[in-house]
């Protein structure tokens, strides 16, 4: 399927789902006001994939990153609750220790780049479609 459509009206604050968009895995988690704040308070001259949060979200609430880490493939933990999610409270890919921060940015760990941003679209306050 070219596109996918997601119903966002169950993910409560500080959930997050996964969902299939030709046949990868994209997260999407409803951010925390904390999570949001400490994406945006990050100094992009200090990462390697130098991005700002606005950059990356089109909502500040609804981070849209597909789940996969950028060095060699692995899906990242910290999407179901009680998953590590690494040093900045992101995502941690247990796979050769890669860290991402609330924007789903490379900060720590072989990964090169952020995890990416996948073409999306609301259709409305409580859906979202991706591709
Ligand atoms: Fe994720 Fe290597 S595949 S750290």
């Amino acid at each position: 399927m070219a596109t996918t459509e997601v119903d966002l009206a169950g993910i409560a604050v500080g959930q997050a789902i996964t969902v299939t968009w030709q046949g990868k895995p994209v997260f999407i988690r409803h951010r925390t006001g904390e999570e949001i704040a400490k994406a945006e308070a990050v100094d992009v001259s200090t990462l390697r994939d130098p991005q700002t949060d606005a950059e990356r979200v089109q909502r500040p609430e609804w981070l849209v990153a597909v789940g996969i880490c950028t060095h060699l493939g692995c899906i990242p933990l910290g999407q179901k609750p009680g998953d590590p999610r690494g040093d900045y409270d992101g995502w941690f890919c247990p796979c050769h220790g890669s860290h991402y921060d609330t924007a789903g940015r490379a900060r720590k760990g072989p990964a090169p780049l952020n995890l990416a941003v996948p073409p999306y679209a609301f259709l409305d306050d409580a859906r979202v479609r991706i591709g």
